[in-house]
């Protein structure tokens, strides 16, 4: 489990009440068979790993937990009787070839394991909703999730060295790391770093209760990006989390990452139109609240420094 205990007093305390909470595997079919007999009206599915580089170093682990992990769910889901499923899914299924803005008709192609198995999943998902049409099942495909809840008292703490830039900027600026790499600035982008679609967490949050009420109303499958519409670069988001914090952000240009596409961003108007969703928050706000958490966290739920 890569989320942290502390943060269950912290969720009673925004929320007002205790979250129950049951850790366990997503293979163990007996355990998420014994959760979900209490009766749910939906799922919402986070449960899988989502870290691009150590699923190019284990993939089996990948398949497993994202793939297997999902059939259990599902077969449990329709053992005791919910059929209504929100599934975590992402812009990584769209591959590097894409040209943005990424609308959902768009080809696939992933080219790492965690996003063939998101891509694996979608179909499955698609096939079983074919095959039994009173399931209700929405793909949302996160474009670059980022910030905190403004409250500053949950955020993002990823365990070890941070892969993603956000979490790499805070930990610079609250002094756990030096200086920022940055990945290349010589890609065909603007300032020839690399330009992403970032979306405030809470942007994301506010997603998925649109999809739970947009199932309400639709029964089948359906795909939906959540993303703002807009890219920024690598060195915006510095310049922008720089204004936002008052904390200076010190990098080096490196290398290019392998595997890294120049840009990406999000076509919204099928979310905008049938979710009736948009994302809020500008990148000043997502720069702001994932500077607030970290001030505020400087080593995470506990984390060691
Ligand atoms: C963003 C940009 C890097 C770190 C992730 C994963 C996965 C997905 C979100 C859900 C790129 C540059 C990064 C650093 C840098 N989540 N960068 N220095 O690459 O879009 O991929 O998207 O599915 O977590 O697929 O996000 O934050 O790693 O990189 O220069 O230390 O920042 O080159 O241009 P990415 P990222």
């Amino acid at each position: 489990m890569n989320a942290h205990p502390a943060v269950l007093p912290r969720l009673a305390q925004l929320g007002g009440k205790e979250p129950e909470f049951h850790q366990l595997d997503i293979r163990d079919r007996a355990a998420i068979g014994g959760v979900l007999e209490a009766g749910f009206d939906a799922v919402i599915h986070f449960a899988g790993r989502k870290a691009v580089g150590e699923s190019m170093s284990d993939p089996l682990g990948y398949w497993d937990t994202n793939v297997v992990g999902t059939m259990v769910l599902l077969a449990e889901m329709r053992r005791t009787g919910v059929r209504t499923l929100v599934f975590s899914s992402s812009a990584t299924v769209y591959g590097n070839d894409a040209v943005a803005p990424f609308d959902e008709s768009l080809p696939t192609a992933p080219i790492n394991p965690y996003g063939e198995t998101k891509l694996a999943v979608e179909r499955m998902l698609e096939a079983l909703a074919r095959a039994e049409p009173e399931w209700r099942i929405s793909s949302l495909r996160y474009f670059n999730p980022v910030g905190a809840h403004p409250s500053g008292d949950i955020g993002e703490d990823p365990n070890g060295i941070p892969d993603n830039l956000m979490p790499y900027i805070t930990q610079v600026a609250v002094g756990r790391r030096d200086r920022l790499r940055v990945f290349g600035d010589d890609y065909d982008t603007p300032d020839g770093t690399g330009v992403r679609d970032y979306i405030h967490v809470v942007d994301l949050a506010l997603g998925h209760m649109a999809a739970l009420e947009y199932l309400a109303h639709n029964s089948g499958y359906r795909v939906h990006n959540l993303g703002t519409g807009r890219g920024y670069s690598v060195l915006e988001v510095i310049t922008a989390f720089e204004k936002a914090s008052g904390r200076p952000v010190p990098y080096d240009v490196t290398a290019r990452r392998e595997g890294d596409a120049a840009q990406a961003w999000a076509d919204t108007q099928r979310a905008e139109a049938e979710l009736a969703w948009r994302a809020e928050r500008d990148i000043d706000a997502m720069c702001r609240d994932a500077w607030n958490w970290q001030r505020r966290n400087p080593n995470g739920f506990g984390n060691e420094p």
